[in-house]
């Protein structure tokens, strides 16, 4: 997998906290901290507690180099992050190219509504178009409309597809979550729990 990314620059401007130019990049082992602590934030979000264990398995596959699994995060110029996408590609049986599965996009609240979530999608597209996978694609929960919104009017329609998902025994060892019915747990957590 390629190293260097493509586009990903969010375009200087003011913000309190925030240093200017915001720039996408692959997250590195260095990161792993950083990393954490926003993937904390987005259990949090969708009030989902893992075992540690799975996130230490989540973050010793996104950092593997040359594995299916990768990050992309949002730094800004002092190297503060301030959003991750974590991303999967897989093979699939329609076509022999690759296709990518955004597993996970969070961008800090103190950092919203600048187009930092716009540009992490945005750059993972152009990492697709050069790492000649077939295509990027995501779900997410009907009601998440501030996602919903940013997937239609910067990314795509809504392709039609409805998700069914049966949990296997094995799957409740790692996950907890703080309600059997809550909205979250009754949808499905992300895209692959
Ligand atoms: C969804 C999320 C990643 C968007 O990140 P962001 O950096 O704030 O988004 P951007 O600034 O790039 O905005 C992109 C577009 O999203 C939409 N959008 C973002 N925030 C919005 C809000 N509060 N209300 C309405 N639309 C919103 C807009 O269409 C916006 O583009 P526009 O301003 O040109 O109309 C962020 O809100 C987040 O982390 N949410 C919690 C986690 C989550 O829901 N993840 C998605 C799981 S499917």
């Amino acid at each position: 997998m390629a190293d260097t990314l493509i586009r990903g620059e969010v375009v200087p401007q003011r913000h309190p906290g925030i240093e200017f130019p915001v720039t996408i990049r692959p997250a590195a082992a260095g990161d792993e901290a950083a990393w954490r602590e926003l993937w904390a934030a987005y259990l949090r979000f969708y009030q989902v507690a893992l075992p540690p264990a799975v996130t230490d398995a989540t973050w010793r596959r996104i950092s593997t180099p040359g594995g299916p699994m990768g990050a992309l995060l949002a730094v800004d110029a002092s190297g503060d992050v301030l959003g991750f996408l974590n991303y999967v590609a897989h093979q699939v049986s329609f076509c022999e190219l690759d296709a990518c599965l955004v597993d996970d996009i969070y961008v800090r609240p103190d950092a919203r509504r600048l187009g930092i979530g716009r540009e992490l999608l945005a750059s993972l597209i152009a990492r697709a178009d050069a790492e000649g996978w077939s295509k990027v694609y995501w779900v997410a929960l009907e009601s998440n409309s501030v996602a919903r919104r940013m997937f239609d009017r910067h990314f795509a329609k809504c392709d039609g597809h409805v998700r069914y998902t049966v949990p296997c025994r094995a799957a409740a060892r790692t996950i907890r979550t703080p309600s059997p019915h809550s909205e979250f747990s009754a949808a499905g957590l992300g895209n692959h729990q």
